[in-house]
């Protein structure tokens, strides 16, 4: 039996780093996809074509590699038919905040149950798994990325209550500019973390307007106001800035987008990774191949579906 599975990237629109401490962030599921291919074998093994680097059950696994396999060997201890061979593909960028680590755990749990005969798949079970391999991996991360990787959609998030699914009636196109710099999520929450014992008072304040703006954009979102974000996207980016996770990569970045019409900030931890723009004001879609400061440019579509799974016949 071999089944594919396959689950989406993410962009944080508003709320990163707020949402570690119970504020509210509005973050989408983006049309770029990881992919999961698994067949019944007696051991486990993982294929990254990626990085082009493999590992069996037991044998030195590149680090890459290493909470990957330690979901797969958790989910095969409660579900012994979850044992085989895995193969990653992903279409998401790596390390820069569009929720790829996410993803492939997501990808890989709902592969894993599927071949071991859970179906229909059940997504409290997917989100469990892969939030155990995300806390492993971040130290105290809120549960956004497996969160939104998992339903997919437009959420309103918070880790203090359900996650809120949101209907857009148009989907909303979002320029994404990689710095090429990556970093580490665990290492950029340590930094709010030190910010927040600094200057716990002018945090709560930040928490509390993000929180709020985060509320009005969804109504926006929804009722497909895009014009009225700008407002709300670059206070974001000032607050991010003011919290320490911009870098001059990140503002130049965010700086040559403006000057296209955009207005842009950053996605996710922070400390380099991916610049989103949005339409300013007078809604203008400029032409993105080339922006200075980017490594590459690229338009992403939301929301996009969910995770899914599925048993590949013949
Ligand atoms: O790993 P990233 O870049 O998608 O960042 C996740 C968002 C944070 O708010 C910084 C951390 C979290 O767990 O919410």
């Amino acid at each position: 039996m071999e089944v594919v599975a396959e689950a989406p990237g993410k962009i944080i629109i508003t709320g990163e780093h707020f949402v570690v401490y119970g504020g509210l962030a509005v973050v989408a599921a983006i049309n770029l996809r990881a992919r999961v291919e698994a067949r019944r074998s007696n051991t486990l093994s993982i294929v990254s074509t990626n990085y082009n680097v493999g590992c069996t059950k037991g044998s030195d696994c590149h680090e890459r590699l290493r909470p990957l396999m330690a979901l797969l060997d958790d989910i095969s201890r409660d579900y012994p038919g979850a044992l085989g061979e895995y193969t990653i593909r992903s279409e998401i960028p790596s390390s820069v905040g569009l929720g790829s680590s996410a993803s492939v755990s997501v990808a890989l749990t709902a592969a894993a149950l599927t071949l071991a005969g859970e179906t229909p798949l059940d997504r409290n079970k997917v989100y469990e798994y892969a939030m155990a391999s995300e806390r492993e991996i971040h130290g105290r991360p809120s549960g956004i990325d497996p969160a939104i990787t998992t339903w997919g959609g437009l959420m309103l998030y918070s880790p203090n209550r359900k996650p809120v699914r949101l209907n857009m009636s148009n989907r909303l196109e979002v320029v994404v500019c990689n710095t090429g710099v990556e970093r580490s999520t665990r290492e950029m929450i340590e930094k709010v973390r030190s910010f927040k014992e600094r200057r716990p008072a002018l945090f709560l304040s930040l928490l509390e307007s993000s929180s709020k703006l985060s509320e009005t954009l969804v109504r926006y979102l929804m009722e497909s106001r895009f014009e009225k974000i700008a407002p709300i996207i670059r206070w974001h980016q000032e607050a991010l800035r003011l919290l320490g996770v911009s870098t001059s990569e990140v503002d130049c970045a965010v700086e040559r987008l403006n000057d296209t019409g955009l207005v842009a900030k950053l996605t996710g931890a922070g400390g380099g990774g991916c610049v989103i723009g949005f339409p300013g004001p007078h809604g203008v879609s400029p032409s993105v191949d080339r922006v200075g400061c980017c490594k590459e440019v690229f338009v992403v579509k939301l929301p996009a579906e969910g995770v899914r799974s599925w048993v590949r016949r013949g």
